[in-house]
């Protein structure tokens, strides 16, 4: 198939670029850096330099590839801001979905966010609402994905996976990644909420696995949701960082579900941190 990767310079896009080579298809990606396209050709992808938030431009990107399915893997999280990452799910998402109804491209992929749901000690399953009334900034994030979640779906086959904390090689939650750098400064914030991970390579076998999935939203995460006070002193052990504080915030998290993604045939090669740590 012909594959277009909105943010395929992105760890996840990066992983799953050889994966969607591997399987036979044809894969166009997008970065706005021209230095980054010469990174995706090397990883066989056809590179294509657009910003996500010029409208026009990514009507002509998506109209000149007529792709038969674009996998929406743009975040902005390099810099930690939740607005500009929020502004890129409503802005490059609306972009991203009215070139691919112009350019007819039936099915879209889109990476959204795990920790969405109420607080609460049950598992949480794709069903479930996504937090009614969160307190800033969870609430710019919650308002962003509704609306990503919302546009994907007027593609007539949309999946959207509900990804947990990405970890893995490259990302922040790695040796020399934003919280690798923060626990060997003895920084890293932890507390006793409740977070589900997923490891990038997890993550991008279950992007290949959706492009034959039904439509609907996917939780992708390992199967052992965790409070900080479990994980915290795994990860700083794997980054060679001290034991962490996990002071109470009061707030309690929520574990989330993988057994829908787990019933379709996703087996995870990490099913849990605490193995997948080791990759770090
Ligand atoms: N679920 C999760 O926990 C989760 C999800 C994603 C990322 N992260 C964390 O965020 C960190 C950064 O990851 P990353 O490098 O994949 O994310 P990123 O740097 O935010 O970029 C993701 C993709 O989006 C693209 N992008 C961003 N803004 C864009 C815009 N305005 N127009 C077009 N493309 C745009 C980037 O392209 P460019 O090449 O143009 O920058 C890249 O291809 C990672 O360390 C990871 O841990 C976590």
């Amino acid at each position: 198939m012909r594959i277009f990767i909105a943010g395929g310079s992105g760890v996840l896009g990066r992983a799953l670029i050889p994966l969607l080579n591997a399987a036979g298809h044809e894969v166009a990606a997008t970065t706005r850096s021209e230095v980054r396209a010469a990174l995706l050709s090397r990883l066989g992808a056809a590179p294509i330099v657009v910003d996500a938030l010029d409208r026009d431009a990514v009507l002509q990107a998506v109209g000149q590839a007529r792709p038969e399915v674009i996998v929406h893997l743009l975040t902005d999280l390099g810099t930690g801001s939740s607005a500009s990452n929020a502004r890129l799910r409503i802005v490059g998402t609306r972009n991203l979905v009215d070139a691919a109804r112009q350019a007819g491209t039936s099915r879209m992929i889109a990476e959204s966010i795990s920790w969405v749901y109420s607080s609460g000690a049950e598992l949480a399953g794709e069903a479930e609402p996504l937090d009614p009334d969160p307190a800033e900034p969870r609430r710019t994030t919650i308002s962003a994905v509704r609306a990503l979640e919302s546009a994907v779906s007027e593609i007539p086959e949309h999946v959207v996976l509900r990804f947990g904390q990405l970890y893995g090689p490259d990302t922040w939650y790695s040796r020399d990644g934003r919280y690798g750098q923060d626990a060997r400064a003895g920084r890293l914030q932890t507390t006793e909420t409740v977070a589900s991970f997923i490891h990038t390579a997890d993550a991008a076998h279950a992007a290949l696995l959706a492009l034959g999935w039904p439509s609907g939203i996917w939780n992708i995460v390992d199967d052992e949701p965790a409070a900080g006070y479990e994980w915290a002193p795994l990860f700083a052990a794997a980054v060679g960082a001290p034991e962490p504080n996990t002071p109470d915030s009061g707030n309690i998290g929520r574990p989330v579900s993988n057994a829908r993604a787990h019933d379709t045939g996703l087996v995870l090669q990490h099913p849990s941190w605490r193995e997948g740590f080791s990759t770090l």
